[in-house]
C-alpha cells in the first residue's frame, strides 16, 4: 500500500483526504491519503520519519511550506516562488514542488480561459506569489495590485514581465487585462463575519472580457464573483484551483492521468 499526506498545523478540516482517495478509489489504487499536525519545529523530523517510514508523498501547507523549500531538492517553479506544497520521496532524492501556481493555471485552463495577454493578481501574499509566477510561466504579461503597495512592487521585481500596483490602481490596470485572480482573503467566512459581502476589486472595474478566479472557496460564490458574473465575464471559483492543485500533485507523484470528475466531486460534497 503507498501513503500519502498532508502536513500542516491545523490540518482538521482538509478536503485534501476525500479528494484524493476518491482518486484512488476510482483508479483502484491501493493507496491512503492521511493527515499530520507536527509542532511548529518538527518538520524537519517529520520529513525524516517520512522519507524512512516509506511514505510515497506529501504535502505541505501553512505553516511550513517555506521551510519545506529548505528540506528538499526544490524544482524551479517552487525556488522561485520560495514555497513548496508538495514532496515526492519516491526517488533517490526527495523533490519539491509548488503546485498551488500550476492549480491556478488548469483551473483557468479547464474553463477555456486563453492564457495570453495581460492578468491582473490581486494580493502578494503566498498565494499571491504562487499564482503571479504561474501565470508569468505560462507567458502572460502580469500587473501584481496590492493593499500594500512596496509588496507588490517587490514582487513584481521577482516575475518576469510584472508590474506592481496599489489597489487604487485596479480599475486602470483591468480596463484591457484578460484574467484576474484574487489571491487576498478579502471575501472569505470567518467566525467574525460568516457572510462577508466584501471584494477587494470595485464592480465598476469588471468587464464582459475578463476571466475572473477567486481563490477563496468559503463561500464558493464570493462578491467578486458575483460581481463578475454580473458584469458578463467568466467566472472560476476557489474550489478549482484547490482541486487542481491536487489533481497536480495526484499525477506527480503517481504518473497517472488524475479522474479529475471523481476528485472534483469528493471536493465539492465536502464544501
Ligand atoms: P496567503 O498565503 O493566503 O496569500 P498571506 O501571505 O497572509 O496569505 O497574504 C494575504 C494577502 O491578502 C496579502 O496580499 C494581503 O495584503 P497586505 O500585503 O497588504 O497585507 C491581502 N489582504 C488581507 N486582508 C486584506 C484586506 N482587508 N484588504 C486588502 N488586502 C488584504
Amino acid at each position: 500500500m503507498q501513503v500519502f499526506g498532508l502536513v500542516g498545523n491545523p490540518v482538521g478540516h482538509s478536503l485534501s483526504p476525500p479528494m484524493h482517495e476518491a482518486a484512488y478509489t476510482e483508479l483502484d489504487l491501493d493507496a491512503r491519503y492521511v493527515t499530520f499536525e507536527p509542532a511548529e519545529g518538527d518538520l524537519d523530523r517529520a520529513f525524516e520519519g517520512a522519507d524512512a517510514l516509506g511514505i510515497a508523498g506529501l504535502n505541505v501547507t501553512i505553516p511550513f511550506k517555506q521551510r519545506a523549500l529548505e528540506l528538499v531538492e526544490p524544482d524551479s517553479l517552487a525556488s522561485r516562488i520560495g514555497a513548496v506544497n508538495t514532496v515526492d520521496f519516491s526517488g533517490d532524492t526527495v523533490t519539491g514542488h509548488n503546485t498551488d501556481a500550476v492549480g491556478a493555471v488548469r483551473a483557468l485552463e479547464h474553463h477555456d480561459v486563453a492564457l495570453d495577454g495581460t492578468a491582473v493578481v490581486v494580493g502578494a501574499g503566498g498565494a499571491g506569489r504562487a499564482v503571479a509566477f504561474g501565470l508569468a510561466d505560462e507567458g502572460m504579461g502580469v500587473r501584481i495590485a496590492n493593499r500594500t503597495e512596496t509588496k507588490a512592487h517587490a514582487l513584481a521585481e521577482e516575475v518576469p514581465d510584472a508590474t506592481g500596483h496599489g489597489l487604487d490602481a485596479l480599475p486602470e490596470v483591468l480596463a484591457d487585462a484578460d484574467v484576474l485572480v484574487n489571491c487576498t482573503s478579502v471575501g472569505m467566512a470567518h467566525d467574525d463575519d460568516p457572510e462577508p459581502d466584501e471584494t477587494p476589486v470595485p464592480s465598476s472595474a469588471l468587464h464582459a472580457d475578463l476571466a475572473v478566479l477567486d481563490a477563496v472557496y468559503t463561500p464558493l460564490e464570493t462578491r467578486l464573483l458575483r460581481d463578475a458574473a454580473a458584469a458578463g465575464a467568466t467566472t472560476v471559483d476557489g474550489a478549482w484551483m484547490l482541486l487542481f492543485q491536487g489533481v497536480e500533485a495526484f499525477e506527480l507523484w503517481t504518473g497517472r492521468n488524475a479522474p479529475v470528475d471523481a476528485m472534483n466531486a469528493a471536493l465539492r460534497s465536502g464544501l
